[in-house]
């Protein structure tokens, strides 16, 4: 089963079909929409980092170093004209719901960019031998 989803790259960077992730990854200048699935155990490759060479992911869940190349090969067939991207994805359940959405993306960001925030998925942790 063959889905079109359309999506507005000025606000829409993830787009969720049943159960696959697909996230905007710029690479090389372009945005392409790639799978946000890590090989080691499906960890979201979209709250990564990148590695100081930029050329390799660092998988949030274990570590997992994947190769931008090798993201780059789960991009699927987009077409762009200005803002707007239509993409087909193909492959996917015929009654899965299709979500687009905004989310913030870290394996965008620079390796040097390290963010001191905290992500929402996990608990503040008090420094060590802090008592509360
Ligand atoms: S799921 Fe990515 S390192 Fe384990």
């Amino acid at each position: 089963m063959s889905r079109v989803v359309v999506m507005d790259l000025r606000r829409h960077n993830t787009v969720l079909v049943g159960h696959e992730r697909y996230f905007i990854f710029a690479a090389d200048g372009r945005k392409l929409l790639v799978r946000d699935w890590c090989p080691h155990r499906g960890g979201p490759l979209s709250l990564s980092r990148q590695t100081a060479d930029g050329r390799r992911l660092v998988c949030p869940w274990h570590g997992t170093k994947v190769g931008t190349a090798a993201v780059k090969r789960t991009s699927v067939p987009m077409v762009r004209s200005g803002d707007e991207a239509v993409v087909l994805l193909t492959g996917t359940e015929a009654d899965a719901p299709v979500t687009v959405i905004h989310k913030r993306i870290l394996a965008n960001l620079p390796p040097e960019a390290e963010s001191t925030e905290t992500p929402a998925c996990l608990p503040e942790r008090a420094p060590a031998g802090a008592h509360e």
